[in-house]
């Protein structure tokens, strides 16, 4: 068994890879919603499905990124992020089943309760946390844990190195052939989340390769100067050049800026700060069909969607995916039984005893 891109480019069984996730992962229509809105041609990739022990879309990412670390005898993954990362949790879910430590540094968001649950869990699952205020520190802190200790492998942020981003090439390659044996139509558009941009820039190259015809529609979440068109594009491109490093048949396909789809006015105030339009779109979602979004990513991404529907003026409603990249696998558990938040180290205590950020009415 490979991943399912190694059929398509046999050059790329090389890549270290191992399979870490249930793929593929369920397409389906979403009814109800469709009936409420009108609209009655929008479906679902189910990503949040993508794991037993944590799902969404990191998992994808990591079956590239963490057996390269075991290639190259690394022992501790360090990588960064807001102090509620879903990639971090992920990451340290994931690098455990494989034997692997992993290190956090990790900068300011607004704290929300799930901020506040992502750190019982880190403590949780034995991540080494390293609080790092902004990206600057972040930045200083990783080349000093890089140069004292050789058996780091670094990640960025989101784990969105081309490699992480082959995933979502291989994601491309998965729903082409849902679209094949007739459980999707093909969408028009694909709404998905942009943050650190591996999501997009892996399914804009995929969508490529294998012939699909769908226009990838990324709902910025993040600051501009991370998630903006040009640097979508760059990270594609080195996506391709990757590729072709294994396999030479994988055609010279390259990217620009101009030709990416990005929605910059769903992302609010700040990264991680909610928006009426994402509490909105979650609660409709939630009654509709009982799917429940996170609000920095999946929500924003799903108001994008509703904006859509209620603007447009075609009556074709053409078929509409929604890329859920949020984990649905229940922690609560685990969180409620390790809700003392003083084993973590002490400078992250003022989290738990600041003031949430005013939650949207
Ligand atoms: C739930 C969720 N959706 C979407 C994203 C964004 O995906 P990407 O960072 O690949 O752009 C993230 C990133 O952390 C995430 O946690």
């Amino acid at each position: 068994m490979g991943s399912i891109l190694f059929e398509a480019y046999p050059g790329l069984k090389n890549i270290p890879w191992r399979s870490l996730g249930n793929f593929p992962t369920p397409a389906r229509k979403l009814e109800n919603l469709g009936r409420e809105l009108g609209y009655e041609n929008i479906w679902i990739k189910e990503d949040d499905k993508s794991s037993d022990y944590y799902g969404g879309n990191k998992v994808r990412k990591l079956e590239f990124t963490l057996p390269d670390a075991l290639q190259k005898k690394k022992k501790v993954i360090m990588t960064y992020g807001g102090v509620g990362t879903n990639h971090g949790l992920a990451t340290v879910i994931h690098g455990n089943r494989l034997g692997l430590n992993t290190l956090l540094l990790l900068v300011d968001q607004p704290l929300t309760t799930h901020v506040q649950e992502n750190l019982l869990l880190f403590q949780h699952f034995g991540a080494q946390l390293c609080y790092a205020k902004n990206t600057a520190g972040a930045v200083l802190k990783s080349i000093w844990y890089f140069l004292s200790k050789r058996n780091i492998y670094y990640l960025p942020p989101g784990g969105s190195s081309p490699r992480g981003s082959l995933g979502f090439v291989a994601a491309a390659f998965e729903l082409k052939r849902q679209i094949d044996t007739g459980e999707i139509p093909e969408p028009k558009y694909i709404f998905v989340a942009l943050g650190s941009k591996g999501t997009m820039a892996g399914l804009l190259v995929g969508s490529k390769l294998a012939g699909l015809n769908s226009t990838i529609v990324g709902v910025r979440v993040s600051y501009h100067w991370i998630a903006n068109e040009k640097a979508t594009a760059n990270l594609a491109n080195k996506v391709v050049d990757l590729m072709r490093k294994y396999d030479r048949n994988v055609p010279v396909i390259r990217f620009n800026g101009e030709d990416m789809y990005v929605l910059h006015d769903f992302c609010g105030e700040d990264y991680g700060a909610p928006t009426a339009q994402g509490k909105e779109a979650m609660e409709i979602i939630q009654q509709t069909e009982d799917i429940k979004l996170d609000l920095t990513y999946t929500a924003k991404t799903f108001a994008a969607l509703l904006h859509f529907v209620r603007t447009q003026k075609d009556r074709e409603h053409a078929p509409l995916l929604f890329w859920n990249t949020f984990n649905s696998v229940d922690l609560t558990p685990i969180i409620k039984e390790e809700h003392d938040y003083k084993k973590l180290p002490k400078s992250f205590h003022k989290f738990f005893s600041s003031n949430l950020i005013p939650y949207i009415q």
